[in-house]
């Protein structure tokens, strides 16, 4: 059997596309100052998020450098972060010449676990970094007292949060920096595109002068000692395209429906998996909603599975049409940049004594996380799909009937 899949998200609506194309005729292709496009889309955002500041960036990646130097992070500075990430939550920290002090999740949310943050801070400690991983908000308020407690600054990588609740407040809004991504098929995206979120204006002057050089630190209306150095800035250019940012203002104007029936689509999937009984599916605490999700993850029950392995159940699931996969995210402490010992470029020698050997009863949680963790492929459930999700409900129940023929057979 194979599964029709409808079209795969990102897709680009016939307003953004005759936005882009304005521009293009215009020839209006760069902004080097605070345009009137990227500041549209800092507007934008900035009524969205709640937060004063925003600085329209490249990608996440660049975002989470600003944020960095933002908040001043030097040679020699500890900031913890969750091992189970995407790496460009930590990775730029090596730019810094900061060590990236790895953290266990928790285990319901695959988040960054408040009590693990605590035992790791040192006097070296100099920032907390959290992601809201597939857009599930972190503890924030016990990361927040922790943070507070000892005085240290937290940014909210939220690159699978755009959209999500905490409390009543928009994950990116609820700590020192946020970040987002606006790029690849997050919820909002321009293709490539992030963005910094901050109520705090030292932070927003600092990122503006690192990535914006020129018309845009200028005009930014930035104090001393920034405003002198806006000719020459810090040495990167962050600036997002003109066309990416465009096509990122059409899509926040309709995001709310688009979550609200992505969500639907996902109750959908979890009630399908709930009735299979091999699965944990991803359910929200009180008071948090899970905003674009950025994909779909169901944590494997191998007690309730009868000896069938997950790689021969997601190999059954394939061979059924369905878009499933061992998601490759890997925790960060199993990732060669952090544990290997080889260095091959120069500017990282200043790191290396940064890389460690990890032991095997490290990181338990977030281990156990990556070992059991499925991934439906979420770009086909932006949309009314009802035909796809029988056809999955189907598939997962044939599989389902056949487990224990599945024991046996190979992968
Ligand atoms: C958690 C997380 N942080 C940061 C990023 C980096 O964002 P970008 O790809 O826009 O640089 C990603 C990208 O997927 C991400 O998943």
């Amino acid at each position: 059997m194979s599964v029709q899949h409808g079209r795969e998200w990102p897709w680009v609506s016939c307003k953004a596309m005759d936005r882009v194309n304005d521009l293009m005729r215009q020839g209006h292709l760069f902004e080097f100052d605070r345009g009137p496009v990227v500041t549209e889309l800092e507007q934008a955002m900035s009524s969205y998020f709640q937060v004063p500041f925003v600085v329209a960036t490249s990608s996440g990646t660049s975002a989470l450098h600003s944020a960095f130097i933002a908040l001043n992070i030097a040679p020699g500075d500890e900031v913890i972060v969750p091992t189970y990430t995407f790496h460009a939550t930590a990775t730029p920290l090596f730019l810094c010449g900061a060590t990236p002090v790895l953290c266990d999740s928790e285990a319901e949310t695959g988040n960054i676990d408040a009590v693990d943050i605590e035992a790791r801070i040192t006097e070296r400690t100099r920032a907390i970094v959290v992601t809201h991983m597939w857009g599930h908000p972190a503890e924030m308020h016990a990361i927040m007292t922790v943070a507070r407690n000892r005085g240290l600054p937290v940014v909210e990588d939220a690159a699978h949060a755009v959209g999500s609740w905490y409390h009543g407040r928009r994950t990116g809004s609820l700590a020192d920096i946020g970040i987002v991504s606006l790029g690849g098929a997050k919820m909002v995206t321009g293709g490539m595109g992030g963005a910094l979120l901050t109520s705090n204006r030292e932070y927003y002057e600092r990122a503006v002068v690192l990535g914006h050089s020129h018309e845009r630190s200028r005009r930014s209306n930035l104090r001393e000692p920034y405003h002198a150095l806006a000719e020459c800035g810090f040495g990167a250019n962050y600036r997002i395209s003109v066309l990416a940012a465009a096509i990122c203002i059409e899509q926040f104007k309709d995001v709310e429906q688009r979550i609200a029936l992505k969500t639907e689509n996902f109750h959908t999937i979890s009630r399908i998996l709930d009735s299979a009984g091999i699965f944990r599916t991803p359910a929200c605490r009180p008071n948090t909603t899970r905003g674009g999700w950025y994909g779909y993850k169901a944590f494997f029950l191998p007690e309730n599975a009868h000896e069938v392995s997950l790689d021969r159940l997601i190999a059954a699931l394939k061979a059924e049409g369905l878009k499933v996969s061992k998601p490759t995210t890997r925790p960060l402490h199993s990732s060669q940049a952090f544990c290997g010992s080889a260095i091959q470029l120069a500017q990282y020698d200043s790191v290396s004594h940064l890389r460690r050997q990890f032991r095997s009863g490290d990181f338990p949680v977030a281990r156990r996380l990556y070992k059991t963790v499925i991934g439906f492929t979420d770009s086909y459930f932006h949309e009314e799909c009802p035909e796809i999700l029988e056809m999955y409900a189907a598939a997962i129940k044939k599989v389902m009937k056949n487990l224990d023929r599945l024991r046996d057979s190979r992968p």
